[in-house]
């Protein structure tokens, strides 16, 4: 059996961390086996090496590994992109179609997000879990696979569950064993190996002098949150290597590329005062609110453009109730970002993009009403904006080094705003 340090070698995993290392050497014991695995971790922690590691492992490793990111793939395709679908089963179904679970078989399906999948795929997959049977969309034979099934999420599972998003006996059936990955900030030992490791990637990248940290810009480094785990980390590197000229980074330089929204490390000078936290609050109930605002906009959007080219309301009102019932029935801002991005791809059911494209080009009234619209849109995020700006500016006395510390831009951003909007 290859030991933890060889695998992670292999997949350019970094760190010491004893919970990283648990973590692989559970993928290591499990990959032999058609166990289920649910892999599990915050937003950014690396969930995509462990299957990747299942499978290269397994007596599978020469059959196909796919996947499948269940939250970017719009609802009224998911079920033919996982499981196929049958010539003329559907409007524009011109050709038999194989999903992944007929292209896998004997190999790994990874499927990325799966809290995403929507009730009526759930069904299906747990009958594939079951017995490997599965029944092609339109058709009504019964197809047989033997695929092996590593899924991850980084929503909390329970939660999905109270809210009836996610089936319970599905659940049970695809955590089998669950392999959690550790947030960084409970990895403070490697938190600066990565950043070194990053420092040194994107100097070889940008042919540049590699950036070094100063001893207390390290000791920021591990005070800070990271609620974007290693993926923020990563980010964080590549700006500092891409946009500094002085190649040792000071805390306070370090500072301005760290976000000190809510939930993140605030420096002393920040958390001390009340007030501002309050600020920052509100502040997030704005963006919150904004965020909100744009996507409900983008689809109304969409739904305006589509029945207004579609002679035929009611179709398309039926292939949008989920959607709206997604808009107007989602009271829960905590996993909001998310669906913004689901949004904007449910919108347009995949058959319908070149109608979609058509109006655009052909109509130009329609086409102004969407600009219009846009327009709008942006008119009151810059009216937002501009307020917030001239709030944390006015709370600081003009010092724009705590009001951008505030907002979570950098000084060089606000600098770029006052000018903007002409403070
Ligand atoms: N231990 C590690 N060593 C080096 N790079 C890592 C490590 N873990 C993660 N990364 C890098 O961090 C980034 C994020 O990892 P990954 O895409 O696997 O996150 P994730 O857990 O799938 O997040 P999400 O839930 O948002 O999809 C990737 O660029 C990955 O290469
Ligand atoms: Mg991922």
């Amino acid at each position: 059996m290859e030991s933890v340090q060889a695998i992670k070698q292999r997949f350019g995993i970094i760190g010491n961390d004893p919970k990283l290392n648990r973590a692989i050497e559970k993928a290591i014991q499990v990959a032999p086996t058609d166990i289920s695995i649910l892999v599990t971790g915050e937003s950014g922690v690396g969930k995509e090496s462990i299957p990747k590691i299942i499978h290269q492992l397994s007596h599978r490793k020469h059959g196909k590994y796919i996947a499948v990111n269940c939250g970017a793939i719009p609802e009224g395709t998911i079920d033919s992109e996982l499981f196929g679908h049958e010539k003329g089963a559907f409007t524009g179904a011109t050709q038999t179609r194989s999903g992944y679970f007929e292209v896998a078989d004997g190999g790994t399906i990874f499927l990325d997000e799966v809290g995403e999948l929507p009730l009526t795929t759930q069904v299906r997959l747990l009958r594939v879990l079951e017995n490997g049977e599965f029944i092609k969309v339109g058709s009504s034979k019964v197809q047989k696979t033997d695929v092996r099934i590593v899924a991850a999420t980084n929503v909390n599972m329970f939660e999905a569950i109270k809210k009836e998003r996610f089936r319970e006996d599905l659940y049970y059936r695809l955590s089998t064993i669950e392999i959690n990955l550790p947030a960084l900030r409970e990895r403070k030992e490697d938190i600066h190996l990565l950043f070194r490791k990053f420092a040194s990637d994107f100097a070889l990248k940008y042919k540049m002098p590699t950036i070094k940290l100063t001893d207390e810009a390290v000791q920021l480094l591990l005070r800070y949150r990271w609620n974007g785990n290693i993926r923020q980390l990563r980010n964080v590197a590549e700006q500092i290597s891409v946009l500094e000229h002085n190649r040792t980074i000071s805390a306070n330089t370090l500072q301005t590329y760290l976000p000190t929204g809510a939930g993140q490390n605030l420096p002393a000078i920040i958390k001390e005062s009340k007030s501002e936290s309050d600020f920052s609050n509100e502040r997030e109930i704005l963006y919150k609110v904004l965020f909100d605002m744009k996507s409900d906009l983008n689809d109304l959007k969409k739904l305006t453009m589509e029945l207004m080219k579609s002679g035929n309301a009611s179709e398309v009102q039926k292939d949008n109730e989920s959607l709206i019932q997604k808009i107007y029935g989602n009271d829960d801002v905590s996993d909001f970002e998310e669906t913004v991005d689901d949004l904007s791809v449910l919108a347009i059911p995949e058959h319908k993009e070149e109608l979609i494209d058509e109006t655009v080009t052909n109509s130009d009234d329609k086409y102004h009403f969407a600009e219009e619209i846009e327009e709008e849109e942006t008119l009151s995020l810059q009216d937002k904006e501009l307020e917030l700006i001239k709030k944390s500016l006015e709370r600081h006395n003009g010092k724009r080094k705590l009001a951008a510390a505030e907002l979570g831009i950098s000084e060089r951003t606000l600098y770029r705003k006052i000018k903007q909007y002409d403070l």
